[in-house]
């Protein structure tokens, strides 16, 4: 899994000031790295400089990487690099903190080797990179921005604030902060997403279907992953589906799969995370979400970004489950078999995970709420009121069978 987070943009389009707020909203992680910084002399900019971000002295002798001659005309300092640039890279990779900050690789190391084959050693170990990638094109620059362990994210105006929580969140898992730090790797999943649950997404939106009854218009799948349950979806409605996940990695084989079946033009993909979901308000007829709401750090921010989506009568379907005993008996054997601790970590997930969502869904005056609950499945049904909400506690009591009328556009729970 790419444990080194780079992003590239055009200039001054925020690419630091996310990385500042990605820190800061890591206050227990110990950070160090290095910072380039522009340098001014009577309000013109006149050259460039590097700065280890742990070094509070304010002597930026030997720290310049590049200066302006005259006007347009720019030398590079690759010995800066070299010298200090490399110590900063040698300190990071013996030093007790926990993420490396390198911002930014750019244009003026094109020269400097011992600084380059510094900066892959840090790449190469353990901790994780968070850096800014100069969107040019350097042989250098190029060989970090193809490398396995590298994602790079391409920040614009428009998705700065919807990559913040992504980025985070990628990061916290890497870092081993995450609340519910189960981490999956993308590729195992999608594996056995293929190989053994492939029945269980048929199921899955059979059910969906059957019970909420909403055929058509626009069905969001949160958390979707690989894209397995929106693709089932879209296969047996008429839906346009948008699948979310905050997993750049998932959601790329989400896209060769719903090529692979030829949704192209039915099922779309967004980047982004639940609990800011970039959607305006009132716009999804459906929301499906399987095995993803047991990561969510916060639930009820989580579940009132699905209700604001949502068009007055739709409906959201979150939870998790294998569809029917029978196809869980089938998935729990073929897992065991590859990996013995299987049923033990699910069993653990569970009991970890196991939230009074009608609380939860209460606390944020989400009504109309039914439980479905089984050996093989825990399913949070609700639907958004036709009129603005007004708190009216829960309707739905859970593990009782119940009904709600037919919306005129939409379909009813049954
Ligand atoms: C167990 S997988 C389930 C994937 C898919 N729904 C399925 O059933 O195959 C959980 C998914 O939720 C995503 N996820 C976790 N937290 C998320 C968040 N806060 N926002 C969006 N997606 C999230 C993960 O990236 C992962 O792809």
């Amino acid at each position: 899994m790419a444990k080194n987070i780079f992003l590239t943009g055009n200039l001054q389009v925020g690419k630091t000031t996310l990385i500042n707020k990605i820190i800061a909203a890591l206050p227990a992680t110990r950070i160090s790295g290095f910072r380039t910084s522009r340098y001014y002399h009577e309000h013109k900019l006149k050259g460039f400089y590097i700065e280890d971000i742990n070094d509070e002295s304010k002597e930026l002798k030997d720290k310049f990487i590049g200066r302006c001659i005259n006007e347009d005309h720019w030398v590079s300092i690759p010995s800066t690099f070299d010298s200090y640039g490399t110590q900063v890279m040698e300190r990071c990779l013996n030093d007790q903190s926990d993420l490396i900050v390198m911002d930014e690789l750019g244009f003026f190391e094109s020269d400097a080797a011992r600084f380059q084959a510094a900066v892959f050693r840090v790449l190469d170990a353990d901790k994780p990179v968070l850096g800014v990638l100069k969107q040019k094109e350097t042989p250098f620059l190029r060989q970090v921005r193809h490398r396995e362990d590298v994602t790079v994210y391409e920040i614009n105006e428009d998705n700065r604030d919807r990559l913040f929580p992504v980025i985070l969140c990628e990061l916290q898992d890497e870092l081993g902060q995450r609340k519910y730090g189960v981490k999956i790797d993308p590729e195992e999943f999608e594996k056995s997403a293929r190989e053994v649950f492939a029945p269980v997404y048929a199921e899955i939106a059979r059910q969906i279907k059957e019970r909420t009854q909403i055929t058509a218009g626009l069905c969001l799948d949160v958390g979707a992953g690989t894209g397995r349950l929106g693709i089932e979806v879209a296969k047996i409605t008429n839906l346009s589906v948008i699948l979310l996940d905050r997993s750049l990695k998932m959601l790329s084989f989400a896209s060769q799969n719903v090529a692979e079946e030829g949704f192209r033009n039915r099922v779309k993909i967004i980047l982004g995370d639940v609990h800011r979901i970039p959607l305006p308000d009132q716009s999804i007829d459906l929301v499906v979400s399987r095995g993803s709401l047991f990561f969510w750090e916060d639930q009820q921010k989580a579940f009132q970004e699905i209700y604001r989506v949502l068009v007055p009568g739709g409906i959201a379907y979150v939870g998790g489950g294998f569809g029917s005993e029978e196809l869980k008996r089938k998935v729990d054997r073929e897992m065991q078999e590859r990996d013995s601790n299987w049923k033990k970590n699910l069993d653990e997930k569970i009991k970890k995970t196991n939230l009074d969502y009608c609380k939860i869904l209460d606390s944020i005056a989400i009504s109309n709420v039914r439980m479905i609950k089984d050996r093989a499945n825990m399913w949070v049904v609700f639907k958004k009121e036709q009129c603005p909400p007004v708190r009216q506690g829960l309707t739905g009591i859970v593990d009782q069978p119940w009904r709600l009328e037919a919306a005129p556009n939409h379909g009813r729970l049954v």
